[in-house]
């Protein structure tokens, strides 16, 4: 199987976790980046870190780019950013996503509305705005999905379900830019250690989930950024959620749902 190399990439998320491991794992492997989140000081200091890491190298060729994906001005920031000619991109990085743990009926749907804006709305803007540019390129998008999104997560309804329409939608864009030479990659991580569930407001949850099923960023943004290199539609990090998602494809909806509901409300 073929191996790509990028030029330059554009990171959503970049500020924490997972993003913060996509942007120092693509400087080390040469790739110029450009960072988005809405925490400007966060990305300028990451950014001050890999120039000097990088220096002389292209990996040190980092752009900051502030920006909150839910506000439709920060959103067409970084649609213009996409389609800048001057300092093409070759790989788009769906990384930036929230949820919150919790009964709907219970939620802010305000909140709710912003996690479908930033999960959903966003990738598809985005992934929009980029295709030009990557098709003249044999460019990549790179979606961060969630094994949440095969199948129903109750208590965690409306990030599942987001994070399912980015895998189904991923899957199928794959498809139709074969073509293209455009590749978009659907990344499926399980629980990861980053600022996820602190900012899902769900850290009593966490304590209660054994060590052995958290990966960490840089395991899951390497399992991405190589499943990218070779083309793959759909990259899930490590073999526990592999064997997870194997049983779920085969298992009826009406049974992993009532599963899994049973599991989450126990833990909420
Ligand atoms: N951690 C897990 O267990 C897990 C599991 C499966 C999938 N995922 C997915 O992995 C991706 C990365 O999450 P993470 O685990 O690395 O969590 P994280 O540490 O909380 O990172 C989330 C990133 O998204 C950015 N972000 C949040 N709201 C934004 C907005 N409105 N506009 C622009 N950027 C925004 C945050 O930066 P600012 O706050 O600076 O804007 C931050 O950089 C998400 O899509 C998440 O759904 C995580």
């Amino acid at each position: 199987m073929t191996t790509r190399r990028f030029t330059r990439a554009l990171v959503t998320g970049a500020s924490s976790g997972i993003g913060d491991a996509f942007a120092r794992l693509l400087a080390a492997r040469g790739v110029a980046t450009v960072l988005v989140a809405r925490s400007a000081d966060q990305l300028a200091d990451l950014a001050a870190g890999l120039r000097t890491e990088h220096a002389g190298d292209p990996g040190g060729d980092v752009e900051v780019l502030p920006a909150d994906l839910t506000d439709p001005a920060g959103l067409q920031k970084v649609c213009d950013r996409l389609t800048d000619e001057d300092l093409p991109i070759d790989l788009l990085v769906n990384n930036a996503g929230a949820g919150q743990v919790g009964a709907f009926a219970e939620l802010d749907v305000q909140d709710a509305e912003t996690a479908v804006r930033l999960n959903v709305l966003a990738p598809l803007r985005l992934t929009h705005a980029a295709l030009p540019a990557l098709a003249e390129r044999g460019g990549a998008v790179l979606n961060v999905a969630s094994v949440a999104a095969f199948q129903p997560v109750p208590m965690m309804a409306t990030y599942a379900a987001s994070k399912a329409f980015l895998s189904s939608w991923s899957e199928a864009l794959y498809e139709e830019l074969r073509d293209a030479g455009v590749t978009v990659t659907a990344l499926a991580p399980g629980f990861t250690r980053s600022g996820f569930v602190d900012a899902a407001d769900a850290e009593d949850i966490a304590t209660r989930i054994p060590g052995f099923v958290w990966d960490s960023p840089e395991e899951v943004a390497r399992a991405g950024l190589d499943g990218v290199a070779r083309g793959r539609a759909l990259v899930v990090p490590s073999w526990l959620y592999r064997v997870g998602v194997a049983a779920s494809s085969v298992t009826p909806t009406l049974v992993t749902r009532r599963l899994v509901g049973g599991v989450t409300r126990r833990l909420r």
